[in-house]
């Protein structure tokens, strides 16, 4: 499987939300990532399905929405009727985590789970086998712009060995204070898909920042594809 880039549009100014996606398409990008924050769970605010509904008649690319709620099973539907294809929620605002799944599921919509630095990974194995996706978040969710904890890498690391075991097929995702020098890390602990806003972002320069990961995931992947 190819590596995917999936842009954090949070990081980019809103003003431009229409043509940095525009101009992400152009470039090859197939997958946006929505920070969706409720000032609850995290201490920070973004936006909600009303937005997302919008973005969505600019791109057919996949949008993957990461909730980062308290009862995101409030909102489910809203996301869903939005466009969202993947909907990733935080294990720590779950408790009953397998009927979230199943809800997501029935909308229509790809489940994930995401989990805090804190949150050790081993309690997801009970629910690997229903998961699309596991977000490893490598910064506390709730801000942009933060440095990557990689510590998290070892989390990567047991996703990639017990998907190896299984044979299962969810895809690995990461998410906080990815940039162009620890790309390399988290890339060859097993991620699949990198989020990333602010090394896309901050410098105003998308196109030419776009590029430089495409050359590194693909430097990367040069070197293991077998001979
Ligand atoms: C953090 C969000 C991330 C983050 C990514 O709460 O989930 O998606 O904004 O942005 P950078 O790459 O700037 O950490
Ligand atoms: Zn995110």
């Amino acid at each position: 499987m190819q590596t995917i880039i999936a842009p954090s549009l949070l990081a980019a100014d809103a003003g431009c939300w229409r043509d940095e996606i525009i101009l992400a398409a152009g470039e090859g990008i197939r997958h946006l990532h929505l920070d969706i924050m409720d000032g609850h769970f995290v201490p920070n605010l973004t936006f909600g399905p009303a937005q997302v509904g919008m973005l969505r008649a600019y791109s057919a690319m996949e949008f993957d929405a990461h909730l980062m709620v308290s009862a995101p099973e409030t909102l489910i539907p809203a996301f869903a009727k939005a466009g969202v294809d993947s909907l990733t929620v935080h294990q720590e605002a779950c408790p009953h985590l397998h009927r979230i799944l199943d809800m997501i599921r029935e909308q229509g919509m790809k489940p994930g789970v995401a989990l805090n630095p804190s949150t050790p990974v081993e309690l997801l194995a009970p629910m690997l086998p229903f998961l699309d996706r596991v977000l490893v978040m490598t910064v506390n969710p709730g801000y942009g712009g933060q440095k990557a904890i990689l510590e998290m890498l070892k989390k990567v690391e047991w996703l990639k060995n017990e998907k190896y075991r299984t044979k299962l097929e969810y895809q690995i995702q990461v998410d906080g204070g990815i940039d162009q020098q620890n790309v390399r890390q988290f890339l060859s602990a097993g991620a699949e898909n990198l989020v990333i806003g602010s090394a896309l972002y901050q410098s105003g320069m998308t196109s030419k920042n776009i590029r430089a990961f495409q050359d590194l995931l693909s430097a990367y992947e040069a070197t293991i594809r077998p001979m």
